[in-house]
């Protein structure tokens, strides 16, 4: 059973679902990217009614094949859904979307808006949902492509404590993190720890480049900080990517980018200083532009001169 729990609590899986149950509602997901899919397989894999939209439909048609019912429009993926789920790129996306699906909303739905967007997307998201009649929960998630696949992410939430959520929170969590009852809440603390996650890849990156400009072999420095204090699964995994250059994205270096931009945004509401953030928004910036931006953040490694190897 969820604990009604207030700021800063913690809850379960809840187990108030079980597969083969019809006692909740069909779940419109909107959005399967690299996180919208995964968390999709566990939707169906915990026996939710699920329609996804996305907006290149070829990119879910693996979903379709696996039996998840694929819609051709946003307003056909939400209509006579008890929940909604925006998993998009950014608020932009997501206020297009929805609007696209306006014919297919009705009042009373509740739209747990997932994607990370910043804080002044929203309080626009969050408009259109009063404006709508939708009850809004702000729910961006912790975790990567990998927790997705595992239905293990950390959801981040601040809103109204909606009971149609738990299951759909159940299925693609290992714990809801409720922070707050304002909507804002969990997305100040998603740019929080977003911001801690992509500094510290750009601090891998540029410490291996560093060792190896240095003509340092980097498998030294990789046996000089493990199993140290300064040891730590982010840099274990940030690091293995860029030693054996595998980029494949769990979470895309133009993703990055629009992150520390959110975190600028949000930072510069709130009069801190984020050096860091702006430094590796740099970093991200110039190996977007020697054409690393679809790959995983770690290619934040490549931020040297065009003509660099790093
Ligand atoms: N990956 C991670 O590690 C991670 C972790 C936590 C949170 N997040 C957040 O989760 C969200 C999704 O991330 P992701 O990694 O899954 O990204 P992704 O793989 O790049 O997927 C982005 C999704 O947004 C859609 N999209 C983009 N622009 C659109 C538009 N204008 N209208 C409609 N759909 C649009 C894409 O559709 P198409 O297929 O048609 O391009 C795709 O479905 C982002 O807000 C991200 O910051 C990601």
């Amino acid at each position: 059973m969820t604990r009604r729990a207030g700021r800063g609590a913690e809850t379960g899986r809840t187990g108030r679902f079980r597969k083969g149950s019809d006692a909740v509602e069909t779940v419109a997901l909107l959005g399967t990217g690299i996180m919208g899919s995964g968390m999709a397989r566990n939707l169906l894999r915990a026996g939710l009614g699920l329609r996804v939209w996305n907006r290149t439909r070829e990119k879910a048609e693996p979903l379709a094949a696996e039996g998840v019912a694929v819609a051709d429009s946003p307003a056909e993926a939400v209509s006579g859904a008890g929940v909604v789920l925006t998993v998009l790129t950014d608020g932009a996306a997501v206020a297009q979307a929805m609007a696209a699906a306006v014919p297919g909303l009705r009042a009373g739905q509740v739209w747990a808006q997932m994607s990370t967007v910043g804080v002044v997307a929203l309080e626009e998201l969050a408009g259109f949902a009063r404006e709508h009649g939708l009850v809004f929960v702000d729910a961006p998630v912790q975790g990567t492509r990998q927790p997705a696949e595992a239905g293990t992410l950390v959801v981040l939430a601040s809103g109204p404590a909606d009971p149609r959520l738990d299951p759909v929170f159940d299925a693609v969590g290992a714990k809801t993190l409720r922070a707050g009852e304002e909507a804002g809440a969990a997305t100040r603390l998603k740019l929080a720890t977003v911001g801690y996650a992509i500094t510290l890849t750009a601090a891998v990156g540029e410490a291996l480049a560093l060792a190896e400009g240095l003509g340092v072999d980097p498998d030294l420095f990789a046996r000089a900080v493990t199993g140290g204090p300064m040891d730590n699964p982010y840099l274990q995994a940030k690091m293995k990517a860029v030693l054996e250059r595998d980029f494949a994205p769990s979470f895309t270096v133009h993703s990055a980018q629009k992150d520390t931009a959110l975190i600028a945004e949000a930072a510069g509401r709130a009069g801190v200083a984020v050096d860091l953030a702006r430094a590796t928004a740099a970093r991200l910036d110039r190996a977007a532009a020697r054409g690393h931006g679809a790959q995983d953040m770690a290619a934040a490694y490549f931020a040297g001169p065009p003509d660099s190897p790093r």
